[in-house]
């Protein structure tokens, strides 16, 4: 059998060869900490498990829920987005449910996307900006993830070079995996070269709420005057109420586009869960003191990993926003590229970390670590990784795994 059309446009996912090393290492007795993945590890605050329980078991609630989201909800996500931003949307056409932010995401590129469309897509990205578009059949142009002036000549040649025009632009602020943070005139001028150039702006906002600034939160692009016409925003349950496994996102923003998604989903799936629906309606109405505790744990870990870690020997930039640090790899082990350098991070030091070339070949000389263990772990990591710089010192052959130094 030959491979598949689809499944040949889906490499391994590269975070298969750390998980297979931090496996191998827990057979053999190591305590990995894990700061590789963005898995949330934070419960989700009590009275919104409270109220799925309530509602779970009614016969009401055991059949097909509503595909687009339940009207109380869709109702909840535009007040949260006119409280947060300012922005007025109608919850019955400029709002839709998505089973997590990452299937809204898939499907709107499904419901855009022509094959042979080009899409242009931050390189470092979060994996599913651009295999979204890849599994549609679309095209990828890489444009830089940093969204700095900078960034508007790179589009422009990216939009000059591309055959045929791109369609649309991917953007993700606060960013996984490099926690860069846009400012609302950053956004501006997207506006206006999305419009000049006839693009349609996807932005993904899954960090909306994990941001360590009170007085700057991150702003939404459809802040901006006429963003309406051409833009999409997602946003995610995941982050904001840990609640990641629950899958619970939206879609919102100019209406054509969200018909669009909401027809593809209309195909494709029944809605989730009532009794989640319902829960998420409660957390999205508040209150949300969960949501600035949740936020002061991130920021105490961001802290202990920036301190303990510089004081390893491994600087980190800070990171304003967002579950992760976006680390160089340290000089001396650059030439061994971000997988190989993740996986002795592994073997030598029991700490997992994200290799950058998982995001996209820009990402290789990077590591991403996501603060998802307590402080007290981030501060035994550090001790762990001064070990393995110290030993690698003498000799990177010399270096021993942790776990059988004992
Ligand atoms: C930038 C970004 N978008 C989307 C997602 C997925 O969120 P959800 O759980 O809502 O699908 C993540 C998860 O890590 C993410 O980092």
């Amino acid at each position: 059998m030959t491979d598949f059309h689809r499944i040949k446009r889906l490499p391994p996912y590269v975070f298969e060869q750390v998980n297979r090393s931090k496996a191998a290492a827990r057979a053999q007795g190591a305590d990995i900490i894990d700061l590789g993945m963005g898995n949330p590890d934070l419960p989700t605050p009590k009275h919104v498990i409270d109220k799925l329980v309530e509602t779970i078991g009614k016969p009401r609630t055991d059949r097909y829920s509503a595909s687009k989201g339940i009207p109380g909800l869709r109702r909840a996500q535009a007040a949260y987005y006119k409280r947060r931003f300012g922005v007025t949307l109608n919850p019955e056409t400029q709002v839709v449910a998505t089973l997590g932010s990452k299937e809204g995401f898939a499907n709107m590129a499904q419901a855009i996307t022509a094959p042979g469309d080009v899409v242009l897509v931050p390189n470092p990205s979060y994996p599913i900006h651009a295999f979204g578009f890849l599994m549609a059949g679309g095209v990828i142009r890489s444009v830089p993830a940093e969204p700095t002036p900078a960034f508007f000549p790179a589009l422009e040649r990216a939009v000059q070079h591309s055959i045929p025009k791109p369609i649309a632009v991917v953007v993700c602020y606060p960013s996984n995996p490099t926690a860069y943070v846009a400012s609302l005139d950053f956004y501006k001028d997207l506006i206006a070269f999305a419009k000049k150039h006839e693009l349609i702006v996807l932005s993904d906002l899954a960090y909306s709420e994990v941001y360590f600034d009170d007085n700057n939160p991150p702003p939404s692009v459809l802040e901006v005057d006429g963003a309406m016409d051409v833009t999409v925003e997602f946003t995610s349950m995941s982050k904001t109420f840990s609640m990641a496994g629950w899958r619970m996102g939206f879609a919102v923003g100019n209406e054509r586009l969200i018909t669009a998604l909401t027809r593809v989903k209309s195909y494709l799936d029944y809605g989730a869960y009532t009794p989640i629906q319902v829960a998420a309606t409660t957390a999205l109405n508040g209150p949300d003191d969960c949501i600035r505790e949740m936020r002061d744990i991130y920021r105490k870990r961001r802290d202990a990993l920036v301190e303990s870690f510089g004081r390893a020997g491994w600087q980190i930039p800070v990171p304003t926003a967002s579950m992760f640090a976006w680390v160089p790899i340290p000089e001396k082990f650059q030439h061994l590229g971000s997988l190989e350098f993740s996986k002795l991070l592994v073997e030598h030091a029991s700490v997992a970390v994200a290799p950058g070339i998982g995001f996209g070949e820009y990402g290789d000389d990077h590591v991403r670590i996501a603060i998802v263990e307590n402080e007290q772990r981030i501060r035994q990591a550090a001790r762990n990784v001064r070990k393995f710089f110290d030993a690698a010192e003498n000799n990177l052959h010399n270096v021993v795994p942790l776990n059988k130094a004992g």
